[in-house]
């Protein structure tokens, strides 16, 4: 069946390759940027542009109009000063407008951890905007719970380029599940066009590997198989990302979601699950992309 979908995130890592999923599919599609000089790219791919952002109710409210589905994500925003209360903020935003629009069906974007309240660091705020959606009477909702994203590991070619290791304040025995944006976009255009009911999560995610095999697998596609994973104490770990030139409020919240990350308690509800399908794209194969970025790093 064809229908009309509307998706946020405009042509990011995850939004991107969505929309291009469901084009294919001959879905009627529209893609929400907030950039105009997006317009054009976007139309290319054989969709509709709606340029506006998430944090106008109104717009949304148009743009969500007519829909049978919307795809609904949080875009990073690092400016902020108080990132939970931004992220829960556009998660009112999303309520108001699938409940102006009658948008009856919706794919949202939360996160590994987020049956969690707090604890979290940034997860706590998709923990709160699964909350706030839910209280919406007659839409299904399906969440999307991916694991950390592979391509997080783009901001340690600056620490291995300088001083030779990667590392943060987890430690190198954590167990991490990992996954790539493209399994999360496949995952994401299965639900949009298939026939859930009611509101339920999925997780996404696509390896998993403890962190010093991350170090040995990533360093071997650069041509060092002895890069070292360090954890850094906490307060390094807060110099360091205020050095990198995060503010102060967002550098708290990312060593927050280390701390829970080395406890393994975002991790732990995952876990229950007696059955898993593994998304398709191992640590291996993003080793090749993490190549070649570090490539043209130089
Ligand atoms: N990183 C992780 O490990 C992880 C793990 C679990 C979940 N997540 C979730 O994944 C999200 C990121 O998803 P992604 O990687 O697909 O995003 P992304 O690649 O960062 O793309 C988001 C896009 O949203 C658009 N945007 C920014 N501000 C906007 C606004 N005010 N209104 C409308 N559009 C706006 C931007 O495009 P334009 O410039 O064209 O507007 C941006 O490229 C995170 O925010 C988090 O909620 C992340």
């Amino acid at each position: 069946m064809i229908m009309k979908i509307t998706i946020t995130g405009s042509l990011g890592k995850i939004s991107k390759p969505l929309a291009e999923i469901l084009i294919k599919n001959a879905n009627d599609v529209t893609i929400i940027s907030n950039d105009p000089k997006k317009a054009k790219e976007i139309e290319s791919l054989g969709a509709k542009a709606a340029i506006g952002s998430v944090a106008d109710i109104r717009f949304l409210t148009q743009a969500f109009q007519g829909a049978d589905a919307a795809y609904t994500m949080v875009p990073p925003n690092w400016k902020v000063p108080d990132y939970r209360k931004y992220i829960a903020q556009i998660g009112e935003n999303y309520l108001q407008a699938i409940q102006a629009s009658g948008v009856k069906r919706v794919v949202n974007l939360s996160s590994i951890g987020a049956h969690l309240s707090g604890g979290t660091g940034p997860i706590a705020g998709l923990y709160d905007v699964e909350q706030i959606l839910n209280t919406l009477d007659n839409v299904d909702i399906k969440y999307l719970r991916p694991g950390l994203f592979y391509v997080n590991f783009f901001f340690d070619i600056g620490t291995i380029r300088k001083i030779g290791v990667m590392g943060n304040n987890y430690s190198g025995k954590t167990k991490l599940l990992m996954t790539h944006p493209r399994d999360i976009a496949a995952a994401a255009a299965q639900e949009l066009q298939g026939s859930f009911k009611g509101k339920s999560h999925r997780y996404v995610v696509s390896d998993e590997r403890d962190v010093a095999e991350v170090a040995r697998i990533l360093g071997t596609s650069i041509g060092n198989p002895e890069l070292p994973w360090v954890q850094f104490s906490d307060d390094d770990t807060f110099a360091g990302m205020k050095a990198a030139g995060m503010s102060e409020a967002i550098a708290k919240v990312y060593v927050e979601m280390g701390r829970a990350i080395d406890s393994e308690i975002l991790f732990e509800d995952f876990h229950r699950q007696e059955k898993f399908d593994w998304g398709s794209t191992k640590l291996t194969d993003f080793a090749n992309e993490f190549a070649a970025v570090y490539k043209s790093l130089k």
